[in-house]
């Protein structure tokens, strides 16, 4: 068990990747603290699976496009679980659109939960850390789409360019303190996120004609990252990206 002893934080974990990474870490001896906009259904699922393994865990509705939100999130959490390892930055959205038609609401949308909370949310989680004299590791959730243009994307995409670099220079900033910043870089991983496009067979075809592996991934493909980069074996890995895309990112063919 890779986590054992360790207490973990993972926003919008009431479903997809996040879920699976909260029962992935239970699985591997952590405590889970499971952050969802809405307290019911999807987050108290989450939970009850962490239980069933034998593990603690609560249920914090914080919205993380609110900065006041992010910081009674881990305040609450360090509280109620009595200390905080790991924070994993999952929840994430996205709107399609033409660049020319998105609009100052879908921006904002966008921009202040995948970029803006996740500073936040880090800032008051390392804010903690520091307080308590304590080392940590912090997981961001991007995508491969903070490397690869996605055309009707552009908030997205932005966001996620964001969280990159983001990444990058906390690693500096914030090695002093023994806490490391790393993303997981997902291609198309089978979530709600990506309901319209795997209810459309042609959209569903040109994606999967791209990938190499030939499938899409599972959540389940992104949590054994996650737990290994939350985990001691990672200890001397700070401001990377994984990609888990079954070959995505880098496919390229000429007939
Ligand atoms: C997006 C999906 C997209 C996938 C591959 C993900 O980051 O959320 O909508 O299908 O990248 O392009």
């Amino acid at each position: 068990m890779k986590l054992a002893g360790k207490t973990a934080i993972i926003t919008g974990g009431a479903q997809g990747i996040g879920r699976a990474v909260a029962i992935r870490f239970a699985r591997e001896g952590a405590d889970v603290v499971i952050d969802d906009r809405i307290a019911a259904g999807g987050a108290q699922d989450t939970l009850a699976e962490i239980q069933k393994l034998g593990r603690k865990g609560c249920v914090i509705a914080a919205d993380i496009a609110s900065l006041a939100d992010n910081r009674r999130m881990i305040q609450e959490a360090a509280e109620k679980m009595g200390a905080l390892d790991i924070l994993v930055n999952n929840a994430g959205v996205e709107r399609r659109g033409s660049f020319w038609e998105v609009t100052e609401k879908d921006f904002d949308f966008v921009m202040n939960i995948n970029l803006k909370g996740l500073f936040f949310a880090t800032q008051a989680f390392t804010q903690y850390l520091i307080s308590a004299k304590r080392p940590g590791k912090i997981i961001n959730m991007s995508s491969v789409h903070e490397e690869l243009p996605f055309p009707h994307f552009s908030t997205y995409c932005a966001s996620k360019g964001g969280v990159k670099m983001l990444t990058r220079n906390l690693s500096i900033e914030l090695a002093p303190f023994g806490i490391t910043v790393n993303n997981i870089a997902p291609g198309a991983i089978e979530t709600p996120i990506n309901t319209k496009l795997l209810n459309n067979p042609d959209l569903l075809k040109a994606l999967l004609d791209n990938i190499p592996l030939a499938r899409l991934g599972k959540p389940e493909d992104v949590a054994g990252l996650a737990a290994f980069l939350a985990s001691a074996d990672a200890d001397y890995v700070t401001g990377a990206t994984y990609s888990v895309d079954g070959g995505l990112l880098w496919n390229y063919s000429e007939q």
